[in-house]
């Protein structure tokens, strides 16, 4: 059996470790943070993540998974160790590798047997050549492959453990690691029609290619959907009217506030950085990033055409904090952007959502209101806004609501109540890319 350790437990390294524990193959997860750790060891899970509860606490009093702060220990007779670090934008853009590079090299330092190191972390092209290079001087022999992540986060544990694909960037001359890499996700590719092999540097580019296409798709959207309210036309049948041809598919393709995450933002940021490095101007990814930023405000300034040019002193709900529904994830969130040009323009903000207000609370302390049941919310509020599609909000009570309500004015940033009617039930009614609707 291969013996693998996954260093960092956050939203990828946590669900890698526990899926492989899953496949009954003995996982030791290591992060430094000693208060995640003393979580983990009562099989309480620090992030929001469906299905990811039962499972660790299944697989690790099975004696399958455990969970440490000592890597040294954790590396006793471990063949494979994933690193699953974040790598946060720097102020220019960059991928921040440090965690990536400090692991790498604790790993080289500690470890007792030939190793393969596998980095699960996003990272620009050109990081496994680096590592590969930090490690060089190891006692043991030490092969570093590139195993980019894909999971969503949300349906994290099923996209693990049925993966579309499973992208295996190894050098040629690397066959131990090659065929540790074929055991150990033996059990997710058992139709052998899983694993994409290519060199290091691809799988490193693979993954900045396929966000920063999903996002360019956001974008464009968003684009249209400003010049769909302009010319009378709607984004929605533009949606189904472009996305039913097989050739563009009908996902990714959803006007909204801007696209958001841990993820989209900060990989599109990085593979221009990275590019540029090169002396190559990827400009596509650079517009869907600069797209981004200025779709993030449009909200806000509709609001704020609605109200005269003048929001100072509106209490404003806000109905969905999380980037998307499905994690407590607040990470480049659309709703932390709208919160903070609303704050500016001197607006009362209640805000409420299923998994992520410990976050938001964490982040904005006093100066955001936050109540666990979304009619406490609109109650006085001069405008609602709804910024992630939770299924709880799809269909609320529009009486409640307009009763509650000081004006009945909603802003609905997913379009998840297109077909309401909004307007006919008393509502000034306005979505992404629609027309608008009057009480
Ligand atoms: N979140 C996603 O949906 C997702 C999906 C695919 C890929 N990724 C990529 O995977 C990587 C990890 O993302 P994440 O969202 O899981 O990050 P995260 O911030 O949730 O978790 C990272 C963990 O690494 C730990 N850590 C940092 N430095 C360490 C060190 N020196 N030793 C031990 N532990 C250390 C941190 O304490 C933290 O628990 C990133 O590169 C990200 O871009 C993320």
């Amino acid at each position: 059996m291969v013996k693998l350790c996954v260093i960092g437990t956050g939203y990828v390294g946590l669900v890698t470790g526990t899926c492989f524990a899953a496949t009954g193959q003995r996982v030791v997860c290591v992060d430094k943070d000693a208060s995640k750790i003393e979580r983990l060891n009562r099989y309480e899970i620090p992030i929001y993540e469906p299905g990811l509860e039962e499972m660790v606490k299944e697989n690790a009093s099975a004696g399958r998974l455990t969970f440490t702060t000592d890597l040294a220990a954790a590396l006793r007779d471990v063949d494979l160790a994933f690193i699953a670090v974040g790598t946060p934008p720097t102020h220019d853009g960059e991928a921040d590798l440090s965690a990536v590079f400090a692991v790498a090299q604790e790993l080289a330092a500690h470890t007792a047997r030939d190793l393969v190191i596998v980095n699960k972390s996003t990272v620009p092209v050109g990081t496994n050549a680096q590592v590969q290079k930090l490690v060089s001087d190891a006692a043991h022999d030490i092969q570093v492959v590139s195993n980019p992540e894909f999971l969503k986060e949300g349906g994290a544990i099923s996209d693990f453990m049925y993966p579309d694909r499973i992208v295996i960037g190894v050098r040629p001359g690397h066959d131990r690691a090659r065929r540790l890499m074929e055991r150990v996700y033996h059990p997710l590719n058992l139709s052998n029609t899983k694993i994409v092999w290519m060199n290091p540097e691809s799988a490193e580019v693979t993954k900045y290619a396929a966000n920063t296409m999903l996002a360019m798709r956001i974008s464009f959207m968003n684009e249209l959907a400003v010049l769909c309210e302009e010319v009378g036309a709607d984004v929605q049948s533009i949606r189904m009217g472009v996305g039913s041809d097989p050739r563009i598919g009908s996902q990714f393709l959803h006007a909204g506030p801007g696209y958001g995450g841990s993820c989209f933002p900060k990989d599109v940021k990085a593979l221009v950085a990275a590019a540029r490095r090169h002396g190559i101007e990827l400009e596509l990814a650079d517009a869907t990033n600069r797209v981004n930023v200025r779709h993030r405000s449009f909200l806000v300034r509709k609001l704020k055409r609605h109200f005269g040019g003048d929001l100072a002193g509106k209490r404003i709900a806000i109905w969905g904090l999380a980037f998307k529904p499905g994690t407590d994830d607040i990470r480049e969130s659309p709703s932390i952007t709208t919160i903070e040009f609303l704050l500016n323009e001197g607006c009362e903000i209640v805000g409420h959502d299923p998994e992520a207000m410990e976050n938001v609370r964490e982040m904005f302390g006093d100066s955001v209101t936050l109540v666990d049941d979304a009619y406490d919310a609109v109650k006085d509020a001069d405008a609602l806004m709804l910024l992630t599609e939770w299924r709880e909000f799809q269909y609320p009570e529009f009486g409640r609501i307009h009763e509650l309500m000081r004006t009945p004015v909603i802003l609905d940033g997913r379009n998840i109540w297109v077909t309401y009617k909004l307007g006919e039930q008393g509502f000034e009614y306005a979505g992404v890319g629609i027309q608008h609707e009057s009480a």
